[in-house]
């Protein structure tokens, strides 16, 4: 495992615009993030004069904030304190800057200049998609990467409930920061593949996870072309997870067709997660030290919770299993 530490994302880019003020969460401190002279900047969400959140203020002008209690002002683009309007004069004080990083469409946080980035897919995605779920990222992972959910949460979109279920081998191979799991090749159950050709429609999926953020999940043809890629990069929020999706589709001439379909597809399939993972959520208050009943079909889950919460779990060798879809 890389002992350095690890870039986290904060924002979409997209999402980071001159003039206009987003609130974002590093683990439990509330920043301030925007656009400065074409560079996003961050700082804590603390007015210096006495802890009022800034980001209950007013954007003066694109470079300068105001408190709203005594109206003390910064600039956006260092931080410092260029007015107190009662001294009608400065004061030598500024605002705490964050360390940031703007690529792959998001920034991050750089919690020093060695900070790791997750590898992450290089092309422009054809969708974004970021929520945050009242849910423990272990939990969100676990939902984002295993299959036997599907069936019933988003039943007719990704699988059915069939009367007859096929035999489905796995194998979980571990990798240095995390672990891949390969699926066999699998014909058509939901709603998107029946309106795609043929030779889309037989796929290989490869769940993986990168520590501590990322996981994907990517859709092979029989040719090992990929299909379809999701990185679903996710970040603990206080006790929620924000999660950011990144979306890559190539069925070549249909790709703009089927990107149009896939953004409501996928804003479906993402709000029915979100719902079992808050219900879960909510009941789990009611059981505050809970057991859980696992075997091996849940591997990618105890995998996850091993990686996040107990490493001396972490399997070291390949794991073969089978699953019924
Ligand atoms: S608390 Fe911000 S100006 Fe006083
Ligand atoms: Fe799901």
């Amino acid at each position: 495992m890389n002992s350095n530490a690890f870039c986290v994302p904060l924002a979409f880019a997209h999402d980071v615009q001159a003039g206009k003020l987003s609130t974002v969460w590093l683990q439990d401190t509330p920043l301030i993030l925007t656009r400065s002279q074409g560079r996003v900047v961050a700082y804590e969400d603390f007015c210096p004069h006495r802890g009022v959140p800034l980001s209950l203020g007013k954007l003066v002008d694109a470079q300068t904030i105001e408190c709203p209690y005594h109206g003390w002002r910064f600039n956006l683009a260092n931080g410092q304190n260029t007015l107190v309007p009662v001294k009608n004069a400065s004061m030598p004080c500024a605002l705490k800057p964050i360390s940031l990083r703007e690529t792959h469409d998001l920034v991050w946080f750089l919690p020093d200049v060695q900070a790791v980035l997750p590898s992450l897919h290089t092309e422009k995605p054809t969708l974004f998609k970021t929520g945050l779920i009242q849910a423990k990222m272990v939990n969100v992972a676990e939902n984002f990467l295993e299959g036997s959910h599907t069936h019933f949460v988003h039943q007719g979109y990704i699988r059915r409930q069939t009367p007859k279920r096929q035999a489905i081998s796995a194998k979980l191979q571990p990798k240095e920061d995390g672990f891949e799991v390969y699926y066999q090749p699998e014909p058509p159950k939901g709603l998107l593949t029946q309106f795609l050709p043929k030779r889309f429609r037989t796929l290989r999926p490869v769940a993986s996870y990168h520590h501590p953020h990322l996981t994907t999940l990517a859709y092979y043809d029989t040719a090992g072309h990929c299909l379809a890629r999701f990185e679903g990069l996710l970040k603990p929020e206080k006790a929620h997870t924000r999660f950011f999706a990144r979306i890559f589709l190539d069925l070549g001439h249909l790709t703009p067709f089927v990107s149009r379909l896939a953004a409501h597809f996928f804003g479906k399939v993402i709000q029915q997660d979100q719902n079992i993972l808050e219900v879960q959520t909510r009941n789990l208050r009611h059981f505050p030290k809970p057991t859980f009943v696992s075997d091996e079909t849940d591997v990618v889950g105890q995998e996850l919770y091993a990686w996040m919460h107990d490493p001396t779990k972490i399997k070291t060798a390949p794991f073969h299993f089978e699953v019924f879809w």
